[in-house]
């Protein structure tokens, strides 16, 4: 079963976000999308004619991590932009976000570093299932810095293409865009 790209072009008009910036970015998604099922089937064939264990399959295996991760990260980021409210101080998720970092200042503030971080990857807020912890991640690539087992609250792309059409280099430019249109809702319906 196919993965098919989801759309996200009711996200044009975003105060901050060029459309030419995001019809990029949505080409660019629906790439992750075209190459995950590409190698998935790629394995599948391999597999069944035998060459599970040729350098061939090797390789292809080790880029099925970049490829879902690209295409899994997006929807989150896509899902989690277009609000147009600031989030509810009474709300769940920030009292959470306030009980984890003990107010909700400090967690923008450190969500904002983490993003503004040199390199090219994501920032996450996370959530560890197993103390319901909150924390924020620096994810390198698309696939590297992962906590094993825990649920993605906020995903913030800062790959150059997110943001160098409309700010150049100005990344902490983009973040405050970003931050002007989070869908608060959709992130807190990922809160266990
Ligand atoms: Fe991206």
């Amino acid at each position: 079963m196919a993965y098919a790209a989801k759309d996200y072009s009711s996200l044009v008009g975003m105060p901050g976000f060029s459309e030419a910036l995001l019809k990029n970015h949505f080409t660019l998604y629906q790439g992750y999308v075209a190459n995950t099922n590409k190698l998935i089937d790629t394995l599948e064939a391999l597999a069944k004619d035998g060459k599970g264990a040729s350098a061939e399959y090797a390789e292809q295996k080790r880029r099925l991590g970049w490829e879902f991760d690209g295409m899994r990260l997006h929807e989150y980021y896509f899902e989690n932009l277009g609000g147009k409210t600031p989030i509810d101080p009474d709300g769940r998720l920030a009292r959470k976000i306030s009980a984890d970092f003990g107010s909700y200042e400090n967690w923008e503030k450190d969500f904002r570093a983490t993003g503004a971080m040199r390199g090219i990857g994501w920032a996450a807020l996370y959530q560890d299932p197993n103390t319901g912890r909150l924390l924020n991640f620096w994810i390198n690539e698309h696939d590297a810095g992962h906590p094993a087992g825990c649920t993605p609250i906020l995903i913030m792309d800062v790959f150059e293409h997110a943001f160098m059409l409309d700010y150049g280099t100005k990344r902490p430019d983009y973040i405050a865009a970003f931050f002007g249109n989070i869908n608060w809702a959709a992130a807190e319906s990922r809160l266990k």
